[in-house]
């Protein structure tokens, strides 16, 4: 069966209807997709009932996975897999709960930011437990000619421990997390490898200011980046439904899970991660507050 293609919004992401996830894809069918993947952002494939191997074995023709470092949450026998989930989990409940719960980009607070990721849904709320994409080439492009050329320039500082939930992880892990992700420079405006096309890459949940500027001078315009990045033309909103498996790309596209369930009910997803390239370094110290020229 050809494979069909139906955008799912004006701004990113299309359905790949005629696709089975289940059985060995020709390598021609494979290219389409791959060349869907980086012309809508976001690709959602329904009504696939997959395995963890099958889920791995797509995943894995996009790339190398990575193995998550939240070993607690992995898939009992499969490291590429992990739970975000609010089930209990070994008597506790799940740090995945609130996963991804302001705009970010997947590891965009390392210098090897995942490619993309592949994440499946299980189980759903009765209403809501949606997430939302929005297309950072079309933030990149919709600013003026002035600003764009000087954020061509800059590189942001992305830092894991600026992120909300941070506080209500387990403190031990966290304070491990921090050791090993000391905050890293990025470039404000990231070239797809694959498109050649220009994205914004700041987010609101790591990016803590400007390199070279002070905290002060950065969040006004920080501020104004995140804003303009998610007004509703530029986003996709994701209604989940159980076996709906949905792979967007780090690299041009930002994306949030709205907390907008009822948060006794079920929610449980399996996601892979897509190894991505090496990018950024560590970072410097930002420049010091400018002090007043008083004696
Ligand atoms: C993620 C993430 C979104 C969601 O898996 O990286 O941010 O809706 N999850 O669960
Ligand atoms: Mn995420």
């Amino acid at each position: 069966m050809p494979l069909k293609i139906r955008r799912l919004s004006y701004a990113l992401g299309a359905e790949i209807i005629g696709a089975d996830l289940t059985k060995p894809m020709s390598e021609e069918a494979f290219a389409e997709i791959r060349h869907a993947f980086h012309e809508h952002l976001v690709l959602l494939f329904r009504d696939q009932v997959l395995t963890p191997e099958q889920h791995i074995a797509f995943s894995r023709r996009f790339g190398e996975l990575d193995v998550h470092p939240f070993s607690r949450y992995n898939l009992p026998g499969y490291p590429e897999v992990l739970q975000i989930t609010n089930h209990v989990i070994d008597g506790k409940p799940s740090d995945t709960r609130n996963t991804g719960r302001q705009w970010h980009s997947d590891l965009s607070f390392t210098t090897r930011p995942a490619l993309g990721s592949l994440l499946y849904c299980k189980e759903v709320p009765e209403v809501g437990g949606n997430t939302m994409f929005a297309n950072m080439y079309m933030a990149y492009e919709t600013l003026s000619p002035g600003l764009r050329e000087m954020l061509d320039r800059l590189w942001a500082v992305h830092d894991m421990s600026m992120g909300k939930d941070i506080a209500n992880r387990d403190p031990a892990f966290m304070a491990e997390m921090k050791k090993k992700n000391p905050p890293v420079a990025q470039p404000v405006v990231r070239i797809h490898p694959e498109t050649g096309r220009k994205a914004l890459y700041v987010s609101e949940m790591v990016t803590s200011h400007f390199e070279g500027w002070t905290f002060d001078e950065s969040r006004p315009l920080l501020n104004y980046l995140f804003a303009h990045s998610v007004q509703p033309e530029f986003t996709y909103r994701q209604q989940w439904r159980p076996h709906d498996l949905l792979m967007w790309d780090n690299r041009s596209a930002m994306h949030l899970a709205v907390a907008d369930f009822d948060h006794s009910t079920p929610r449980h997803m399996l996601r892979t991660q897509i190894s991505g390239e090496a990018l950024g370094r560590v970072a410097g110290q930002p420049a010091a507050q400018s002090t007043s020229a008083a004696a």
